[in-house]
């Protein structure tokens, strides 16, 4: 028990795995930047975007290394984070992106589905739960989103349905939880069941929280080396509070 109690830092693999990402993607990633902007200031503005700039940029750049042939996206909202997918599933060409949320914000998907990179999207207005039956669907996952219902309850829902089935299942697949570390170091309260599954399975996992100042910083301080986001935020909020992890695979 007590072992849960300590503070549990991310591994500097993971770190250092990110921001090879970012050299990589780097021009990538400030052209993104531009093709979003309309959707965040412009006449084509999505009224929800509850995803920040760190998070959404390490999202994209996961898709487009692991080129996953079907992501599950659990709460798409107005679809700012499908969108950061959606680009990558275009420049790569190939890959379908399925969300699933029963009360989206119907005015900004209607502005995602005139994108070109539309065509890699299904969108179906459903609770994740009921989205299919999800035992039979486990091998086809290559990619997990999970930004959906922020609750205990839903989340051993998710580990027990969805993750520990692919991780049995043996294939490479990043998952990607919204609101861990929120302004914290720590794993909000509702996600203490991701802290003890990790650690029971020995996962090493990456956030570009605020909550992790030091981390944060040097973040922020390679992306501005590498001249991306100088132009200002795309979202209005900085907290960053996604976790990253990919199952079945090493990190080195
Ligand atoms: C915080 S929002 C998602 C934000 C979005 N990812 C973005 O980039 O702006 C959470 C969404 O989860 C949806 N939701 C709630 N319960 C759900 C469920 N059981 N399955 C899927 N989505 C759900 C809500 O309708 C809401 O639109």
């Amino acid at each position: 028990m007590y072992q849960y109690l300590k503070i549990m830092r991310m591994e500097q693999k993971f770190i250092n795995k990110i921001e090879e990402l970012y050299k990589k993607y780097n021009n990538d990633v400030q052209s993104l930047r531009e093709e979003q902007r309309p959707l965040s200031f412009g006449d084509e503005k999505l009224e929800y975007r509850k995803y920040d700039d760190l998070e959404a940029e390490i999202l994209y750049m996961l898709v487009k290394e692991y080129k996953p042939s079907v992501i599950k996206e659990l709460g798409c909202a107005g679809g700012w984070s499908c969108s950061w997918m959606l680009q990558a599933l275009k420049e790569i060409g190939s890959g379908k992106c399925n969300s699933f949320d029963p009360a989206p914000v119907q005015s900004d998907l209607d502005k995602i589905k005139k994108l070109e990179r539309a065509k890699h999207w299904e969108f179906r207005s459903v609770q994740a739960q009921r989205a299919h039956m999800w035992h039979s669907v486990i091998p086809t996952i290559d990619f997990l989103f999970i930004d959906a219902l922020h609750e205990t309850k839903f989340h051993k829902w998710c580990i027990d349905t969805l993750i520990e089935p692919i991780r049995k299942n043996g294939k490479k697949v990043p998952v990607v939880v919204h609101d861990v570390f929120i302004n914290s170091d720590k794993f909000h309260s509702t996600c203490h069941v991701f802290d003890r599954y990790l650690r029971d399975n020995k996962i090493s996992w990456f956030t570009a929280s605020d909550g992790f100042k030091t981390e944060h910083k040097n973040l922020l301080s390679l992306r501005n080396t590498l001249s991306i986001g100088r132009e200002g935020n795309l979202s209005s909020s900085t907290k960053n509070p996604s976790i990253f992890f990919i199952l079945n695979d090493k990190i080195e």
